[in-house]
């Protein structure tokens, strides 16, 4: 290894916080937690930071959808990423969020440095916009017919029977996601930043490979076409940061969400006693990797650069695209039942096979992954179970119950051969060429395996003359294991930990390889990794098929905003706290210069109450008077622009128009208790 430490920050891309993390997601972490395991095994010091990408419109939205704040919305989310994370060995140093002070901080920084250098322009488009919700829409939450195909319920960006792309504005009978009202254009001033600005820069350092051949290739024809300014604002309601000098405009949130890697990066140097600066100033040392998906290629290799650049920061030293995960060949699938969540997967399954199958088909392009479920069945049990921990099992019954757990001082020559295969495959690590690196590991398990079928230590040890013998052959293959454990510790970091208990050695590092366990007492041994049974594979489709119906009920929340979920739990007591009287309207007028609020008067049988009720689009005033309907009576009054309201009726809907008061049933009089 390299003798002098390196310092590295490394990072995948920021997970979005309005939904739960699934096995496509868990690839790329899988894959830079192997990588930055394998550095910090090899002595350097990796720093591994991510966090939630936790604003914009879909967080906006799903939060209404949900009947929560946003911030609610967030904070459960990062928690049950965290432990999908953890749950699946993703070790982060730090897993923050984009909703932070130091987000905000080096969002606004980045942001006026650009500016002040001149870098940012404004300019007056059009947009779509809901005029019900009263709210620009993404592309993403226009739906219509597909110009091409005639396709209903395609999103506005591409259609998904037969793969066009255009513009929102092409779909025929568009309708906002957010109300079903037909969005029309609308005017309003937005901030550009000026990428044309930093062409030069971009082309020396995609010349310099800090990107894989094949996306600087693309790049470049962009940088061909042209560079365009790119819009990194958004307007009021949105979910985020305030742009400083701008009320009411938002950073959009790609501008902030790879901030959020410097953020994060800042909380751990912040709790770490660590120089930010020491990683982040244009003349650092250290090196900074970018885990991503090769969908997200432009806003790593093309904005983020220019941004820093432009901001006065240091550049990445490398970004590394991955392709697609695939199942059975296809994309993941909810019908299939192959959109496999994270947790879904953990209830069934172990995640080192997963963690293993990753990294013995990955390799450092951009081609797509196939998760082929039968393969993935065949190769964790032949390679896992009946190569690594075989070798370990078919050792111990000997050292343990003939040999009181005590190996012998016996070396040999193929603990040497292992010794001489680890530089290469640190090598295939090193360069993400993790599916080499696990065929030639595998490849020294079959030597070890061979080797102990060619000692037969299950007929040797009938004969006493050659006891010792068995207790050489089994200390030599258990030093195989041992050094196997240490090559594959970055992709199975729980059996590492088990299995460094059973040799009873402390933690293993790659240093650890040419220091073989003599004369060294282990302990009794315990079975490391179990086969995977086709039954648990068809039980995780099962249950994959069933959280989705839950997950589509969420999901369809702004389509249907009639039904909404139900709300968090309260305890009996909150109720109790609630005095709801039959209330009868007495009088009820429009009021002046509000178009939704109408002004009651109403009798609890004890008093009456003066209440403003958003109900003007729902109802005419004379409809309601002499109506008995259901109030809370004891909220405390609240000061209005139009007087003081005593109360709140209840009405049952969510829009302004489609809102029904509750009416009694006959019998009820003003005053009653509502319980
Ligand atoms: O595509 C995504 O899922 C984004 N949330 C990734 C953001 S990565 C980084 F820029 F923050
Ligand atoms: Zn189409």
């Amino acid at each position: 290894m390299s003798p002098i430490p390196r310092q590295i920050v490394v990072t995948s891309a920021l997970p979005y916080a309005n939904g739960p993390i699934h096995i496509g997601h868990m690839l790329e972490y899988v894959q830079t937690d192997i990588w930055a395991r394998f550095q910090k095994l090899r002595g350097h010091e990796c720093t591994y930071v991510c966090a939630d990408d936790a604003h914009g419109t879909p967080i906006m939205l799903r939060a209404q959808a949900e009947g929560i704040t946003p911030e609610a919305l967030i904070e459960r989310m990062h928690k049950e990423h965290l432990q999908d994370f953890s749950d699946f060995g993703v070790a982060f140093d730090n897993y923050y969020s984009t909703h932070s002070d130091e987000n905000r901080y080096f969002a606004e920084l980045i942001y006026t440095r650009l500016r002040d250098a001149g870098h940012i322009r404004t300019r007056v488009i059009s947009q779509a916009y809901d005029p019900k919700a009263e709210m620009f829409l993404p592309d993403r939450f226009i739906k219509g017919e597909c110009p091409n195909c005639g396709t209903a319920d395609q999103y506005g960006d591409n259609c998904e029977k037969c793969g066009a792309t255009y513009a929102p504005t092409d779909l025929k009978n568009p309708i906002s996601v957010v109300s079903g009202e037909t969005p029309i254009e609308k005017d309003s001033e937005q901030y550009f930043f000026k990428l044309e600005d930093f062409e030069d820069m971009l082309k020396k350092w995609f010349a310099d490979g800090h990107v894989q051949a094949e996306i600087a290739n693309k790049m470049n024809e962009w940088l061909d076409e042209g560079l365009k300014d790119w819009d990194i604002s958004r307007n009021a309601p949105y979910w985020g940061f305030e742009i400083p000098d701008a009320p009411g405009k938002y950073f959009y949130v790609w501008l902030e969400a790879p901030i959020g890697y410097m953020a994060s990066f800042k909380n751990w140097c912040d709790t770490n006693g660590q120089d930010f600066d020491a990683y982040w100033s244009t003349d650092s040392k250290a090196e900074l990797h970018h885990f991503i998906g090769k969908d997200i290629a432009r806003f790593h290799t093309m904005f983020w650069p220019a941004m820093l650049h432009g901001a006065g920061f240091r550049k990445p030293t490398a970004v590394y695209c991955h392709g697609f995960l695939t199942v059975d060949g296809q994309k993941m699938s909810k019908s299939r039942g192959t959109f496999i969540m994270a947790r879904t997967y953990l209830d069934h399954l172990n995640p080192e096979y997963l963690r293993y199958y990753f990294a013995a088909k990955l390799g450092p392009g951009i081609d797509d992954i196939d998760l082929n479920l039968e393969d993935f069945t065949t190769r964790v049990n032949s390679d896992l179970v009946g190569k690594l921990v075989n070798i370990a099992s078919r050792c111990a019954g000997f050292i343990n119950k003939r040999f009181d757990g005590k190996l012998s001082a016996s070396d040999d020559d193929l603990n040497g051969q292992y010794l001489e295969a680890a530089e290469t495959i640190a090598g295939f690590y090193e360069n993400r060429e993790f599916g080499k690196a696990m065929r030639d590991i595998m490849a020294l398990a079959d030597k070890a395996n061979q080797y102990i079928d060619d000692k037969q230590p299950w007929v040797v040890i009938k004969d006493p003359q050659r006891f010792t013998e068995v207790q050489d052959v089994c200390s030599v293959g258990l030093n195989c294991f041992r050094q196997l454990v240490i090559l594959l510790k970055p992709v199975l970091p729980k059996l590492a930990e088990q299995a460094e208990e059973f040799l009873n050695c402390g933690e293993l590092s790659w240093d650890d390889l040419d220091k073989p366990l003599l004369d060294h007492g282990i302990n009794r041994f315990k079975p490391l990794m179990t086969r995977i049974e086709p039954v648990f594979i068809e039980r995780m489709i099962e249950a994959t098929k069933a959280d989705l119906i839950a997950e589509q009920k969420i999901q369809q929340g702004p389509s249907d905003a009639s039904i909404e979920p139900v709300a968090a739990e309260i305890n009996y007591d909150d109720f109790a706290k609630l005095d709801f009287r039959i209330a009868k309207i007495v009088a009820a007028k429009r009021v002046e210069k509000s178009d939704r609020l109408l002004q009651l008067t109403l009798d609890i049988g004890t008093e009456t109450r003066n209440v403003f009720a958003g109900l003007s689009n729902a109802y005419k005033p004379e409809d309601l008077e002499g109506k008995l309907t259901v109030m809370v009576a004891n909220l405390a009054p609240r000061k209005m622009r139009f007087g003081v309201s005593e109360g709140m009726v209840l009405a049952a809907g969510s829009g302004e128009t489609d809102l029904y008061i509750l009416n009694p049933d006959s019998g009820a009089k003003p005053g009653m208790r509502v319980r």
